[in-house]
């Protein structure tokens, strides 16, 4: 008896472990989404200016599915997109796929969408009217890419499904983000703001990872995708996507950037307030007494406009385009993961569950927890909207005060539809916010802003993800985090285990969410909190109330409004398509224009360009391909060693003649430390389309050239 009993505390304490840290159903997937490179517009600064001209690095979506080892119904499945925002026909787009793929195992129930939130990537692609002006309205290769590599990511993600165990944990980041509306943060009352002084204060510097063991992980960090400066033009993933390709080529360094099995998710949190130009934001006003001096901070003006007053990121004063600086945040955020990944994290315990709702806000009334009655308004844009932010100056042509913005076709057609005058109802409801745009009363030629939202939470064991249809600022996260951690743990859903986060924006883009006494000041983000005073009220109220759908056997099914209306088949599309291509007299597509140095070597640190005879990429997307390589001479044969998502390589394409149809592509490597010496070639992969007759296929190569140690 004695002897035995050793071994039986062993096996029972193996038996504690495993109830401990429950096993689930892990599936991880990634797959590139990125829609035309060139000759369309960006998404997230809303700019009319930003046509895309090349690209940096792909945009990516990450797949993560947790499902339940013995119940596959108990699953779910969330996606990291490197896109500005969710949206409503993005997802419809996805659930159809899912469906007829998967039948009922990934629905509109258990599938969240949600972004990076980064502003270098290729736009068009959401469903409502607004965010549709600056790209002159729906383009559906930049929609067709997204659906489509959103549903490679889960294809990929469930066929390597297989059993594992989660973690969780959290540290603070330092140096990675600021609060680019600190005054409307002070606006919160001071015992609230007193709470969170060792969290970051004005900022939530906290980052919280769910560790996928030695497959993944998946992490939520808030930050504006902003680093890359609006006046950039090659399509990029900014800081989130960037932390996610470092991470993923330190864990398996000769894979391609995509092609990798580790994945690495950077999601967005309460992103509202926050900007990754952390030195400040600075006039830039060559001439006048201030330049170069702080804005003046309440209206982040320099001399009474918006115009020069611009954030700035750590690497300010290496490049013009904010590529170092985008560089340095997602090296922050890499080092956190990493930290994390390394240390021992809290395990995940319990079921699996998710619960979804459509909910319009445009006019929903519910009970604060006072018993007072509180309304939600139909959507509205205050003046505040119009100056932009510091991270993004002045937004969206038509409200600059000029007329000169009649440049802009889609704006030519929608301006006789312009937004009615608000009711003295809608102006009360909304109040103190000066209506701009009235935009939940604008359905001509289609809706402008969702009314519709999507509410979501997905359960994993103790660790709830609330997953936002728009940007929480800081204190507004807070609230709701709290507000939900009480009721999971008040109706018994999860012990004193319970840990939330906040997940966007995701599922649709219902612009920001502030708190009642930020509204008031009305800074950027009140004036875009589009459902008036009471809209982060009104999401408390909500996901609260859905809390016991969560429990392990939840009875009922909760009560939703109607799914917004199918807008994506009827939208306006002003882009032209790809006439056709033509290579000048007496050359070809693909031939060298302007070659690599052959009588040289390259060392580290320099830069090797070739120029091509080129042709329009939105021919062929290359997705999950590459526009070009940098080959290495390798026993004899050629090796491709970098590709067009290395950030070390640029596709640049130029038009040369619209009318003879004639372009150049630029293909760039500036060669990276520890470059291994040796014979390399650069290649560009292009495809051409004929007046008559149909696109095919070219490739074009550099001469040799050189790389010493
Ligand atoms: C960080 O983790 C600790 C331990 O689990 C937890 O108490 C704390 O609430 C977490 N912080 C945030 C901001 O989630
Ligand atoms: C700026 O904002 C702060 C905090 O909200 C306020 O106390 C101050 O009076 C404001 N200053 C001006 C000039 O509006
Ligand atoms: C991606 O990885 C797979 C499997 O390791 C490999 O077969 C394929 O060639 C890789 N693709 C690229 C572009 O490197
Ligand atoms: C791009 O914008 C940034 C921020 O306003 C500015 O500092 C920089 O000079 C601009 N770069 C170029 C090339 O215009
Ligand atoms: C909004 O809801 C309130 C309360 O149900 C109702 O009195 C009012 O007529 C509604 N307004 C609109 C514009 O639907
Ligand atoms: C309930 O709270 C709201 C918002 O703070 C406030 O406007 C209202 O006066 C309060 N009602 C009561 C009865 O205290
Ligand atoms: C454009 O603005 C100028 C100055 O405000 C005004 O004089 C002119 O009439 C406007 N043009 C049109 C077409 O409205
Ligand atoms: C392409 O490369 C050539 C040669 O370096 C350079 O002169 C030209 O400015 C580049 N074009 C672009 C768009 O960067
Ligand atoms: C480049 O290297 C390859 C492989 O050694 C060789 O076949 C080819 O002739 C070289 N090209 C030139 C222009 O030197």
């Amino acid at each position: 008896m004695t002897r035995l009993l050793p071994s039986f505390l062993v096996l029972a304490t193996a038996v504690a472990n495993a109830v401990a840290q429950s096993q689930y159903l892990l599936g991880l997937g990634i797959a590139d989404i990125t829609g035309p490179v060139v000759e369309t517009n960006m998404m997230g600064y809303a700019s009319l200016g930003q046509t895309d001209s090349g690209l940096h690095l792909r945009q990516r979506a990450r797949a993560f599915i947790i499902g339940e080892t013995d119940n596959t119904a108990n699953r779910v499945v969330f996606i990291n997109a490197d896109i500005a925002m969710g949206d409503s026909g993005i997802r419809r787009g996805v659930l159809a796929g899912l469906a007829a793929k998967y039948g009922t195992l990934y629905t509109a129930q258990n599938f969240a969408l949600s972004s990076t939130h980064q502003h270098s990537g290729v736009g068009g692609y959401l469903e409502n009217l607004l965010p549709q002006i600056t790209s002159l309205g729906f383009v559906p290769q930049t929609y067709n890419a997204i659906v489509q590599g959103v549903l490679l990511a889960v294809d990929r993600a469930h066929n390597s499904l297989q059993t594992g165990t989660l973690s969780i944990g959290n540290e603070t980041v330092v140096g990675g983000n600021l609060n680019r509306s600190p005054t409307a943060y002070l606006a919160n009352p001071a015992a609230e703001r007193a709470m969170y002084v060792d969290e970051g204060g004005d900022q939530d510097k906290i980052m919280s990872l769910l560790s996928f063991g030695s497959r993944g992980f998946l992490s939520w960090f808030p930050v504006h995708g902003t680093s890359i400066y609006e006046n950039n033009t090659l399509v990029s993933s900014d800081n989130k996507g960037m932390a996610a390709y470092l991470y993923e080529s330190s864990v398996e360094p000769t894979a391609m950037p995509g092609n990798q099995t580790f994945v690495a998710g950077f999601a967005q949190a309460n992103v509202g307030d926050t900007s990754p130009n952390t030195l400040g934001a600075f006039c830039e006003s060559p001439g006048e007494p201030y330049d170069g001096m702080p804005c003046q901070a309440n209206s982040s003006t320099c001399g009474g406009t918006v115009e020069q007053c611009h954030g700035r990121g750590p690497g300010f004063t290496l490049d013009a385009l904010g590529f170092h600086s985008n560089q340095m945040i997602a090296q922050i955020q890499v080092d956190a993961a990493k930290s994390l990944m390394s240390s021992k994290l809290a395990p995940i315990t319990g079921t699996v569950r998710s619960v979804h709702i459509f909910l319009d806000m445009a006019n929903h009334t519910f009970t604060l927890p006072n018993g007072t009655q509180a309304q939600t308004c139909p959507a509205a844009m205050g003046f505040s909207f119009a100056g932009g932010t510091t991270d993004g100056p002045g937004s969206f042509d038509f409200v600059q005060g000029d007329n000169s913005t009649t440049q802009n076709p889609l704006w030519e057609i929608v301006k006789s539809f312009i937004t009615p005058i608000p009711s003295a109802a809608q102006t009360a409801c909304q109040f103190p916010k000066p209506i701009l745009l009235n935009t939940g009363y604008a359905t001509l030629p289609y809706a402008w802003s969702p009314s519709t939202v999507d509410i979501q939470m997905l359960k994993v064991g103790n660790l709830v993800i609330l997953v936002i249809p728009g940007e929480l600022t800081t204190m507004a996260g807070r609230r709701l985090r709290a507000a939900v951690r009480t009721a999971l743990i008040a109706n018994k859903i999860i012990d004193e285990s319970a840990y939330v986060v906040v997940a966007g924006p995701a599922n649709t883009y219902a612009h920001y969410i502030t708190t009642r006494e930020e509204y008031a000041v009305q800074r950027y983000e009140g004036a875009s909190t589009i459902f008036g005073p009471y809209t982060l009220e009104a999401y408390i109220d909500k996901y609260t109330s859905l809390v016991p759908f969560l429990a392990d056997s939840p009875t009922g099914t909760p009560t939703s409004d109607a799914a917004p209306p199918e807008l994506t088949s009827g939208a306006l599309d002003l882009n032209t398509g790809v006439v056709f291509d033509a290579a000048p007299i007496g050359k070809s597509f693909g031939q060298v224009l302007i070659d690599v140095v052959k009588t040289t070597a390259y060392k580290a640190g320099q830069t090797v360009v070739a120029q091509f005879v080129g042709a329009n990429p939105r021919n062929n997307l290359h997705l999950e391909g590459t526009f070009l390589s940098v080959d290495q001479l390798v026993s004899g044969a050629w090796k491709p060693v970098r590709s067009d998502s290395h950030p070390s390589t640029l596709y640049q394409w130029t038009r040369v003649s619209t009318i003879l149809g004639t372009s150049s592509v630029n293909v760039s490597w500036t060669i990276e430390p520890n470059t291994p010496a040796g014979t390399y070639r650069l290649r560009y992969f292009g495809d051409s389309k004929p007046l008559i007759g149909s696109i095919s296929g070219f490739t074009g190569t550099s001469s040799n050239f050189t790389v010493s140690a």
